[in-house]
């Protein structure tokens, strides 16, 4: 991913962000955004790093948008355990399905050792984009992605 898709800023949102995560980003020299700014500068040559993000507010991250690389929950598990996606609107679970219709995905490997954050989450990668060589990178290039940030 380094080599072949340069990633040119970095920038993180949480409307719950303190003053120490901000200094944290901000020693880093990555931008912070105001909620919901973030939401509607998702194209589709954006990583979209969304860990366990309520289904919810990951649904206006992808209204519009189809991030060619994501990190989020397992989607179509969600869809389809019917006791959880009944609490949940139609028009969540429209976006949603919309967007794994066009997506190759994988479930997120175990990232750095040992720490359950990786649990219950998965890569998703715009089907076609890449040639089937690439796909099976995928995985590799996310957590390059990843380390790349040092967070
Ligand atoms: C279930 S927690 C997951 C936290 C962490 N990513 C993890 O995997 O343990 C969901 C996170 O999404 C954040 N969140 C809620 N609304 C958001 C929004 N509009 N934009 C960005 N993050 C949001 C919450 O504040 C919270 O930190």
């Amino acid at each position: 991913m380094r080599t072949k898709h340069q990633i040119k800023e970095a920038m993180f949102q949480d409307p719950v962000f303190n003053a120490t995560d901000h200094a944290f980003l901000k020693d880093r020299d990555y931008t912070i955004v105001e909620d919901p700014s973030a939401f509607s500068m998702i194209d589709d040559t954006t990583f979209l790093f969304a860990p366990h993000l309520e289904w919810v507010h990951l649904a206006k991250a992808l209204e519009g948008a189809n991030p060619s690389l994501c990190v989020c929950g397992d989607i179509d598990g969600f869809i389809s355990d019917d006791s959880i996606a009944k609490k949940t609107s139609e028009d969540v679970h429209r976006v949603l399905r919309d967007y794994t219709d066009k997506m190759t995905w994988k479930a997120m490997p175990d990232f750095d050792g040992g720490h359950n954050w990786c649990f219950f989450l998965c890569i998703y990668w715009l089907r076609g984009q890449e040639g089937a060589e690439d796909d099976e990178n995928m995985e590799h290039r996310t957590m390059t992605a990843l380390e790349d940030l040092h967070l």
